[in-house]
């Protein structure tokens, strides 16, 4: 049967890869509800990013891809480069399932000094850890069908050669065991390993790669728990002149918004326990669309870069898009920032992104008498000042199709209020109220960056302090935000057209 799949699945392939060079082709990526400047596969179904590392020359992204329909199903690592983040080319699949399973979400490294052995000090092999799913073996209602395997690959990510053997990590009876992030940590000259187990992080050490002995474990009874725990990433940031450790956990469900949200902890890593005495529950992202976020290994600049999928289990399956579904949030920078006393990250557009901006003349006098700023296209990034203590804008469409925003400083709330923006109806959880309870309240003024990409709009108060990413499906471009504020409290800073980058 499984070989009858991998024949089915080859053959599908080979099917697209012949589409692909169709005249239909000149359509891609100017379907409706295409982002323009966010990454999407050119064709089917994406989940969570992968093996975010960079290679020296290049950052990959690999992601999880279901080649044969635009629904999730026997996942594959689906391949992209980028020199800068911003305009990324398309590679063949990396991973396919094999006897083990079906790929599920991991994490890449250069083995630099060629720990593993797997290739040469000349050539230093990049290293794959990712979650094995036995599909068949869940189906018998075992308990051990998720494992961790290994592959690497010796022409930076082009082709991957799998672990002779695999698993590297077995299952001891989790029925949810996934999502390895590995990273080398300097100060115990090891790799680590953070691992999802159902309701807790697990932590691991190894000298090669390939050897793995568990460390610790965290997170039982701390943090949000609404949800299964997925997709971990555990990384240093400074602060105040001091290193503090970063822990992501995705939960699913259980997010401030419904459905799928990733949550972090602020603590301290001594290459074998994290630790945190952090008692809040923090969201990297307080919208609905931001989820399985994790961060690049090896970035050349020591900046820790991030990448989500922009959508949530909560409806993804089921949005109208047609030939691929889903897309990857903005790139973004993750930082450290003391708010109110206390440290919260925060995560702004990776800098790469202003190449991409047309800054448009806006005449503020005449938006603040009209309250209507009319933009250039629904690729736009629109920077706004609120000095008021309340405010409210919408961003619609010659349809009337709408967003709405609400700000209310003194309460430190964002409402946005996506219920009109178009297509909805795939899903009822689609059109609640996003209500982000959590901006900071010293500041005398705030500022707001607004994204637009088409289906997409993410929202940065305070220089990302605190971020919403959601998504919609209007049918004529959200090109026009209006505001009865404008002139009262809220000013226009900047706007610019975004290029696309397909
Ligand atoms: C998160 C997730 C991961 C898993 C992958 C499967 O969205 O559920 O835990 O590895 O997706 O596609």
């Amino acid at each position: 049967m499984r070989s009858f799949y991998y024949v089915l699945s080859f053959a599908a392939f080979v099917l697209i890869a012949a589409c692909s060079t169709s005249p239909e082709k000149t359509q891609v990526y100017h379907e409706p509800y295409r982002p323009q400047y966010h990454f999407s596969p050119d064709s089917m179904w994406m989940n969570d990013p992968n093996g975010l590392v960079h290679d020296g020359e290049q950052y990959h992204l690999f992601y999880q891809y279901h080649p044969n329909d635009i629904v999730w199903g026997p996942m594959h690592w689906g391949h992209a480069t980028s020199k800068d983040m911003v305009k990324w080319e398309h590679k063949p699949i990396a991973l396919f399932p094999d006897e083990h399973g079906t790929i599920f979400s991991g994490s890449a490294v250069m083995d630099l000094n060629n720990t593993s052995g797997l290739g040469t000090p000349e050539n230093p092999p990049m290293i794959a850890i990712f979650t094995y799913h036995d599909a068949e073996a869940a189906e018998r209602k075992e308990t051990d069908f998720q494992t961790q395997g290994m592959a690497y690959s010796l022409d930076k990510g082009v082709t991957w050669t799998k672990y002779a053997d695999n698993p590297v990590i077995d299952n001891p009876g989790y029925i949810d065991f996934r999502d390895p992030k590995i990273f080398w940590h300097e100060a115990s000259d090891s790799w680590i390993l953070a691992l999802v187990a159902g309701d807790h992080l697990q932590l691991y050490r190894s000298e090669n790669l390939i050897d793995w002995k568990l460390s610790s474990t965290f997170g039982h009874e701390v943090g949000a728990h609404g949800g299964v725990w997925e997709c971990p990433d555990l990384f240093a940031l400074e602060a105040n002149g001091e290193t503090h450790w970063v822990l992501l956990i995705s939960i699913n469900p259980g997010g401030p918004n419904g459905g799928s949200a990733t949550q972090y902890f602020i603590g301290d890593f001594d290459g074998e326990t994290f630790s945190s005495d952090q008692t809040a529950i923090r969201w990297v992202d307080y919208g609905p669309d931001n989820y399985a976020g994790v961060t690049y290994n090896n970035t050349p600049d020591d900046s820790r870069l991030f990448i989500g999928w922009m959508s949530n289990w909560q409806y993804a399956q089921n949005t109208p898009t047609q030939r691929w579904r889903s897309a990857s949030t903005l790139p973004r920078t993750l930082h450290l920032k003391e708010v109110d006393g206390e440290l919260v990250l925060q995560n702004t557009p990776i800098k790469a992104l202003e190449q991409l901006k047309t800054p448009q003349q806006v005449d503020f006098e005449s938006v603040s008498l009209a309250k209507v700023l009319d933009l250039p296209s629904d690729q736009a990034h629109i920077r706004l000042r609120l000095e008021a203590s309340v405010a409210e804008f919408e961003i619609y469409s010659q349809k009337s199709e709408k967003i709405r925003l609400q700000v209310d400083r003194s309460k430190g709330h964002l409402v946005i209020d996506r219920s009109q923006s178009g297509r909805t109806d795939f899903s009822e959880a689609f059109s609640k109220p996003i209500v982000i309870d959590y901006l900071e309240s010293s500041s005398d003024e705030m500022t707001i960056d607004l994204w637009l990409d088409r289906s997409s709009l993410e929202v940065f108060v305070n220089d990302g302090r605190a971020s919403a990413t959601v998504v919609y499906f209007s049918e004529e471009p959200m090109n026009s935000l209006h505001s009865d504020d404008f002139g009262k409290g809220l000013s226009i800073q900047e706007v610019s057209e975004i290029d696309r980058i397909w």
